[in-house]
């Protein structure tokens, strides 16, 4: 079994999360050929790079990262820091020739995603990047479903990413709230998830309109590497102002002509972490929510006097990926189970040499989009997907409000 190296950059919810599905890998695909070994992990706070190699396994930890990339064991990383740290750790990566998977979005604005995804690709090295809600084995059966015309031909798409982490309006200002530190806000944080499942299941997007608004302007400061950075409550706190977008959302037009919606919110209140689409089509529809990631919900235009409405899919065997974590329908998958998914993808395409989607490349599609969506918010005005513009970073929020 050929054994590759890993190094994990970052110890908090994320870094967590990698480690943990690096170390399930062989149990869900042990015919990979490949076995991930835990080599060391980094994070500035020694107690959480400490506490991360207890836990997990590392052989070492260190609190600077440079000594990750440098070391002769490890052949590829995963970049799980905030989001000010991924240019600098990508453009490390890729230039001593070590693959990474690293967290969306890649840049904290699209021109920093396009210059990695540029590095990338010249270095080529393989790149896996973290919109794990695509790997849920409904939504890879949606895709199959829409793919073999079962819908028919798509007529409208809705995506959304509607969570409510920071609708308290104590909610901790982490890194998340700054433009140095986060870059954009929802922009960055969902709406690139929400783009990308729309690329995976309806198509490239062309042209966009689009909105955003910031509806708690100040939050009380919490300290880097303490807490949860999506949902402590600081009480008493000193009041900072929140410096991105809480809420966007675009109408959008994709390549085939197909007209969309796509929402994005960090405020809002009753769902909680609604991931999702509708999928509407000349003969059918789909519907999913990450709430209720083992359901799909499907709709065929009923025939004669066939009983009409929605039915529901449950997550099965038969769909890509479910049988390698439950043997049976009504055994539920969970968040954790994607990151797996996303690991095999990530050890399979090093292994392999090519990189499997999601890549960079998709990264980089993503930020395309996103970045038409920042144009369109400074024009006020419908604006076409195209190459990125250096001057993007602009700052959005002072004529907002
Ligand atoms: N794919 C997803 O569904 C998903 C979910 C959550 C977060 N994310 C992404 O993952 C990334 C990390 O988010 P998180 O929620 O894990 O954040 P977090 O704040 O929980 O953890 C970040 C960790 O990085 C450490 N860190 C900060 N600066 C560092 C440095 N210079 N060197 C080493 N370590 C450093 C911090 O101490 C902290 O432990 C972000 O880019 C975020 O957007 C993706």
């Amino acid at each position: 079994m050929r054994e590759i190296g890993i190094g994990v950059l970052g110890a908090g919810w994320m870094g967590d999360m990698h480690a943990a599905a690096y170390k399930r890998l062989r149990c869900h695909y042990p015919e990979l050929g490949v076995e991930p070994r835990l080599v060391i992990v980094a994070d500035q706070s020694a107690e959480r790079a400490r506490q991360a190699r207890d836990l997990h396994g590392f052989r070492e930890w260190t609190t600077a990262w440079r000594e990750v990339l440098e070391h002769p064991e490890v052949d590829a990383v995963s970049i799980t820091t905030p989001n000010f740290m991924h240019r600098e750790m990508a453009l490390a990566a890729a230039a001593a020739g070590k693959h990474f998977w690293g967290e969306k979005p890649l840049g904290r604005f699209p021109v920093e995603t396009a210059e990695i995804a540029a590095a990338v690709a010249a270095a080529g090295i393989c790149t896996t990047v973290g919109f794990n809600y695509r790997h849920a084995p409904v939504v890879q059966h949606a895709r199959n479903l829409i793919a073999g015309g079962e819908i028919g031909q798509i007529t409208h798409y809705r995506g959304y990413f509607l969570c409510d982490y920071a609708s308290h309006p104590l909610g901790a200002l982490s890194w998340r709230f700054s433009r140095e530190l986060a870059g954009l806000g929802v922009l960055g944080d969902l709406m690139s998830h929400a783009v990308d499942m729309a690329h995976y299941l309806a198509g490239p997007i062309a042209r966009v309109t689009a909105q955003q608004s910031t509806l708690i302007t100040e939050r009380p400061k919490m300290t880097m590497s303490t807490g949860s950075t999506h949902f402590s409550v600081v009480e008493n706190g000193d009041l900072v102002p929140v410096e991105n977008e809480d809420a966007a959302s675009s109408l959008v037009r994709f390549e085939s002509g197909l007209r969309g919606t796509l929402e994005a919110s960090r405020v809002i209140v009753g769902p909680h972490a609604r991931m999702g689409f509708e999928v509407h089509g000349t003969n059918g529809a789909l519907e999913w929510d990450f709430q209720r990631l083992n359901e799909l919900l499907l709709y065929r235009v009923p025939k004669g006097t066939d009983d009409a409405g929605y039915s529901t899919v449950m997550a099965a065997p038969h769909h890509p990926d479910f049988a390698r974590f439950q043997p049976g329908v009504g055994n539920s998958m969970g968040f954790s189970d994607l990151k797996v998914i996303e690991s095999k993808l990530f050890l399979e395409s090093i292994r392999d040499g090519s990189a499997r989607p999601p890549s960079a490349a998709d990264a980089l599609a993503s930020a395309r989009v996103i970045d038409a969506m920042v144009r369109s918010i400074e024009q006020e005005t419908w604006v076409d997907v195209g190459e990125i513009s250096p001057t993007a970073p602009r700052a959005l929020l002072e004529e907002e409000r």
